[in-house]
């Protein structure tokens, strides 16, 4: 995909999640380090948003020289006091903003973080509009957005990126809608599933504290035996193909014709080394067709054993301590995310509530309106 004055989108592009701490520690010298690098091997995409720690503020400096060379990505949100009538307001402060912390004159892909579907989306569109005009950003994007709202933004022909997750186990609903937008090319996100498949989680799973995989679904139940499914099928045919399993994986990401590009974040080199390496690898076709057959078994496996588990949840009881709580109630909550029995614009406010509650009678609150989102046991 060429992106604005003809600079092209690399297939693997470097994320600043990991800036906010939630896998663990970070330093800036070594981000800064590590994102030379990728420039140095052809990389030109490097995504941050506002809410990735002091991401927006690394990635200005660790690109301070060559800007022109690269593509830089971040993204806004309409703060929680945003009104239907400031919202225009509301995403022109949060670019400035971003433009400040970044020390730049232009974001080249501007994503809209999250969707607030209790706003108008006209306003939004208005002011991507002008800020486009007066050159404050290339290009716009978005991500978390319902698949209603996504045909209704593409319908105005101003995005052109479209941010998802993309791994063995990510469901995709992105793929349908985008499909009837081919301008529109696909970014895919955590393709190795925040590390699970890469094999360094077969062992029993030991995070610090802070990592916020401790609540992550994908790391409980049986997506992590699912997860780690995928990762024996990907050793195996790493040997048969003489390819270390983590380059099959970047390279099955990549094999999709709908994606242009696929993010990783990561603080070390030499994984960020093995997923270019990955860049660079073809699937033999007969190898790749036996593997995403298997990948969409596991994932139908992981689905139907998943559904069991969520209502075997929701027809018991809270767990009696605030971390096994918390840790149910997220797993119920995208689950039924995952499976179309929550809309976005309740899956958001209710994950913020989880992720606030100190108290498990707050948890309590909220597991009962997932009993009743879901309806009387079948
Ligand atoms: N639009 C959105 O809402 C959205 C959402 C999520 C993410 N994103 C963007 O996408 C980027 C990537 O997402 P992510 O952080 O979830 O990516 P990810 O690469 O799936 O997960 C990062 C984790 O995987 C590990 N890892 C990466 N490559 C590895 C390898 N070759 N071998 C072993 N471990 C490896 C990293 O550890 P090490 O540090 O040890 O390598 C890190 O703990 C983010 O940084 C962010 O910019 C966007």
């Amino acid at each position: 995909m060429q992106m604005p004055d003809d600079r092209p989108l690399s297939r693997l592009g470097l994320g600043s999640y990991h800036v906010a701490g939630v896998y663990g520690g970070v330093d800036e010298e070594n981000f800064v380090r590590l994102v030379q690098v990728a420039r140095d091997e052809g990389v030109t995409l490097f995504d941050t948003a506002p809410s990735y720690g002091e991401g927006e503020v690394w990635l200005g400096r660790a690109l301070s020289c060559r800007r022109e060379h690269v593509l830089i990505s971040s993204k806004f949100l309409l703060p929680p006091e945003t009104t239907p009538v400031n919202v225009k307001a509301a995403v022109i402060t949060a670019c400035e903003d971003s433009l400040r912390r970044l020390k730049t004159d232009y974001i080249d892909l501007y994503h809209l973080h999250y969707d607030d579907e209790s706003m108008p989306h006209e306003p939004v569109i208005e002011s991507l509009t002008l800020l486009r005009a007066a050159g404050k950003i290339r290009r716009c994007g978005l991500s978390h957005v319902c698949s209603q709202r996504l045909e209704t933004y593409l319908a105005s022909g101003l995005f052109s990126t479209v941010m998802m997750e993309w791994h063995p186990l990510a469901s995709s609903p992105f793929f349908r809608v985008a499909k009837q937008a081919p301008a529109v090319s696909l970014i895919g996100y955590s393709v190795t599933g925040r590390g699970l498949f890469t094999g360094r989680f077969n062992g029993p799973v030991s995070l610090t504290p802070g990592d916020i995989r401790n609540h992550d679904p994908l790391f409980r139940r049986e997506n992590l035996s699912a997860g780690r499914r995928i990762v024996a099928r990907l050793g195996e045919l790493g040997r048969e193909l003489e390819r270390p399993p983590t380059q099959l994986l970047v390279a099955w990401a990549l094999a999709h014709d709908q994606i242009a590009c696929v993010l990783t974040s990561t603080t070390n080199e030499a994984h960020l080394r093995e997923n270019l390496a990955g860049t660079r690898y073809q699937w033999p076709k007969d190898a790749l067709t036996e593997f995403c057959a298997f990948v969409r078994q596991v994932r139908e496996d992981t689905r139907l054993s998943r559904k069991q588990t969520v209502e075997r949840l929701l027809n018991g009881t809270v767990p009696t301590d605030v971390t096994s709580a918390r840790r149910d109630i997220i797993y119920v909550l995208e689950s039924m995310h995952n499976d179309d029995a929550i809309p976005l614009h309740v899956l958001m406010p209710l994950f913020g509530q989880c992720q606030k509650a100190s108290k498990l009678g707050d948890l309590e609150l909220i597991f009962r309106q997932l009993q009743e989102l879901a309806g009387p046991p079948a």
